[in-house]
C-alpha cells in the first residue's frame, strides 16, 4: 500500500500518465480509445482474434456495417459486433442479423464459436462465427429448443455444448443435437436455487468436473450432476453466510488449477469471489446500494466430505471477472464495490484488480494491483490473451450507448491490463518456447517434447507447463476456463547454452480436458513465457 501511495504521489507531481511504477502491481495500457460498440461479450479465438458484441436494440453503435450494408428489416446500419485483431490493433465490424444481448457461447473443437440465445428475435438463435478475413456471423433459426436468455454454456468431452438455463428457463440442452427430437430435460435444481423476486441463479457456475460430472453452482449452493443420467450425484453444503452470488448478485467463480498426475487430478477446488447480499437488488432499485461481499469460499469438490473455507478479499466486489493465469493465479477484475448488475445499479466502481495466489498460505493469497483510471461495470468483459495480458472491455451501465452527463458512461474503450509477470524485470526468467510450433496437434495420454529458452539462471525444478482454454467471457463468468497443470515425470534437462527440454503428458481424456484448442505456457518461477496454441485431438 505504502509503494502505491508514493507511486500515485509522484505520478501526479510529474504529470505523465504513462505507468512510472514498477514492481509488484501490474499496469495498464489503453488500446484503442473506441472499438465502436460496447464489448459485453468476448471469446479469444485460436487466431489470435477476439469476438466481441453488445446487443442490436441499442441504438446506433459507433461503427458502421461495412459497404454501407444495413440489418435486414432495420434502420441501424451500425455494427454491434466487431473481431479485434490482437496483433494489428485493429477492429473489423462484424453483423449479427438478432438480438445478441445477455447470450452465451463457447469455442467448439474445430474453432469456432457457436453462441446460443439472446432475446426477443434472438432467444431460440444458435450463431457461429468461424474466423477469417471476411467472415461473419451465420445464424441457425430455431437451433435451440428452449428460449435462452443469461444461460450458461460448456464444452463437453463428445465435443457437444451444453446450454443450461437462462430466465424462466429451467432446464437444459445440447448443440449440435443428436436428432431433431433430442428434448431439454428439467433441470429442478434451478428451480429450488431460484428466487422468484429476484431470479438470482442467472448464469450459473459450471464446471465439467474430471470424474465426467457437472458441478453447477447456482446463487448459494451447488451440486455435482450428471447431465446424461439427469441426476444429481452429490449436493454440497450451502455456502456459509448463504449469501447470493449468481446473477444479479452477480459474483464470479474459478476452478483452481488441475494437477494432472500419473493420468488422474486427485484435487479439484472452486473458489467462488464476491457478490452482493440477499436483498441489495430490491435495495438497488429503490436507490439504495448495498455494500457488495468482501468474501470468496473455497471448496474441494473432490473431497468425500467436502467443506467451505472463507477468505477475505482485500475489498469487496460485485461484478468482478475471475480469471485463471497462465502461472495459475487467479486475477479478480472489474466491478463495483456497491450495487448490483443491472442497468443503474451498480455504485462506486473498483479500479484495481486483485491476484489470489492458491498455493500461498491463507491470509497471504491476495495481493491489490494497480488501478485503471476507466470504471468497468455492469457488461464489462475481460479475456487472457497468448501473450499473458488481460483484455479488458464493455461496461454498460445504462440501457442505450449514453456518454455524458451519468456516473458511468458507457465504455467503448479496449484496454489491457499486464500482469506483474510481464514486467522487463522478469525478462530474464521468461522461457520462450522454440518447439513445437503454434498451432500443433496434441493427442490424449501421448507425450509432448517442449524446448525453452531461458536466458537468465534457470531453476529446473520450478518449470511447470500449463494448458489454459479460451474461455467466453459475459456478465462476470468465464465459460468453460479451465488450467491444466501437465504432468512432467522426468527432470527438465539442459540441451544446448540457455536451451532446456521438458516432456510433459497430454492430458489422458476428454473429461479433464475436452478436445479443442488450447494455450500452451511454460511457467519458471512463476513467470509464463508468450503462450502457444494447441488443438487437443480426439
Ligand atoms: C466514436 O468514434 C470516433 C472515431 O471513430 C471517436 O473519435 C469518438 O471518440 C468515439 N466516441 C466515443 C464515445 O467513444
Ligand atoms: C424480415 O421481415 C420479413 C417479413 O416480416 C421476414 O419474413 C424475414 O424473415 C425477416 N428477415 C430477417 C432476417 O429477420
Ligand atoms: C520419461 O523418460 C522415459 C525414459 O527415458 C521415457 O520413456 C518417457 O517417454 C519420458 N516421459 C516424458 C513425458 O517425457
Amino acid at each position: 500500500m505504502k509503494t502505491f501511495s508514493i507511486c500515485l504521489f509522484l505520478v501526479v507531481l510529474i504529470l505523465v500518465h504513462v505507468p512510472v511504477c514498477p514492481a509488484a502491481g501490474g499496469s495498464w495500457s489503453v488500446l484503442l480509445p473506441s472499438i465502436g460498440i460496447s464489448a459485453m461479450h468476448m471469446q479469444l479465438l485460436p487466431n489470435d482474434r477476439v469476438v466481441m458484441y453488445d446487443r442490436t436494440d441499442f441504438g446506433t453503435s459507433n461503427i458502421s456495417l461495412p459497404n454501407g450494408k444495413c440489418r435486414p428489416n432495420s434502420t441501424d446500419c451500425s455494427a454491434h459486433s466487431v473481431e479485434y485483431d490482437v496483433g494489428a490493433n485493429t477492429v473489423r465490424p462484424l453483423m449479427v442479423l438478432t438480438n445478441v444481448w445477455c447470450s452465451s457461447g463457447t469455442l467448439m473443437p474445430d474453432g469456432t464459436l457457436i453462441q446460443t440465445g439472446g432475446w426477443d428475435d434472438g432467444y431460440r438463435r444458435v450463431r457461429s462465427y468461424k474466423s477469417c478475413r471476411t467472415c461473419d456471423w451465420k445464424e441457425i433459426p430455431n437451433g435451440l429448443s428452449k428460449q435462452r436468455w443469461y444461460a450458461t454454456n460448456h464444452l463437453l468431452p463428445d465435443g457437444r455444448q451444453i446450454i443450461i438455463g437462462g430466465r424462466q428457463a429451467f432446464n437444459y440442452e445440447f448443440y449440435p443435437k443428436k436428432s431433431a427430437t433430442e428434448n431439454s430435460p428439467s433441470f429442478p435444481f434451478l428451480v429450488q436455487t431460484n428466487d422468484p423476486n429476484v431470479e438470482n441463479n442467472l448464469y450459473p457456475f459450471v464446471f465439467l468436473n474430471p470424474d465426467g460430472n457437472l458441478f453447477v453452482f447456482a446463487n448459494n449452493r451447488a451440486i455435482l450432476f450428471d447431465y446424461s443420467k439427469n441426476q444429481v450425484v452429490k449436493t454440497y453444503p450451502t455456502m456459509p453466510g448463504g449469501q447470493p452470488r449468481s446473477y444479479p448478485s452477480t459474483g464470479s467463480a474459478v476452478l483452481l488449477p488441475l494437477r494432472i498426475k500419473r493420468g488422474k487430478v486427485d484435487v479439484v477446488e472452486l473458489l467462488v469471489c464476491g457478490g452482493a447480499p440477499k436483498g441489495a437488488f430490491v435495495n438497488a432499485n429503490n436507490g439504495k446500494f448495498d455494500g457488495a461481499l468482501d468474501t470468496c469460499g473455497r471448496i474441494k469438490i473432490s473431497d468425500a466430505n467436502p467443506q467451505w473455507v472463507m477468505e477475505t478479499m482485500p475489498m469487496a466486489r460485485v461484478m468482478g471477472d475471475m480469471l485463471l493465469l497462465p502461472n495459475g493465479h487467479v486475477l479478480i477484475i472489474n466491478g463495483a464495490s456497491a450495487g448490483v448488475a443491472g442497468w443503474e445499479l451498480g455504485r462506486n466502481p473498483i479500479l484495481s484488480p486483485v491476484t489470489y495466489t492458491p498455493d500461498n498460505q491463507i491470509g497471504s493469497r491476495f495481493e491489490v494491483q494497480n488501478p485503471s483510471t476507466k470504471p468497468r461495470v455492469y457488461h464489462s468483459t475481460a479475456v487472457l490473451l497468448r501473450d499473458g495480458r488481460i483484455l479488458v472491455g464493455g461496461s454498460n451501465p445504462h440501457d442505450k450507448y449514453v456518454f455524458t452527463n451519468v456516473l458511468y458512461p458507457t465504455e467503448l474503450s479496449l484496454e489491457a491490463f499486464s500482469p506483474s509477470y510481464l514486467e522487463s524485470s522478469s525478462n530474464a526468467l521468461r522461457p520462450s518456447i522454440i518447439s513445437p510450433k503454434t498451432k500443433t496437434s496434441i493427442r490424449y495420454g501421448k507425450r509432448v517434447a517442449i524446448t525453452f529458452t531461458v536466458s537468465g539462471p534457470v531453476d529446473l525444478n520450478s518449470i511447470t507447463v500449463t494448458l489454459v482454454s479460451p474461455s467466453f467471457n459475459t456478465h462476470s463468468f468465464s465459460m468453460n476456463q479451465r488450467l491444466l497443470v501437465l504432468d512432467s515425470p522426468n527432470s527438465t534437462k539442459a540441451v544446448g547454452k540457455s536451451t532446456y527440454k521438458i516432456g510433459v503428458v497430454a492430458p489422458p481424456s476428454g473429461n479433464i480436458a475436452p478436445a479443442g484448442n488450447y494455450m500452451l505456457f511454460v511457467v519458471h518461477k512463476d513467470i509464463p513465457s508468450p503462450g502457444i496454441w494447441v488443438r487437443i485431438q480426439r
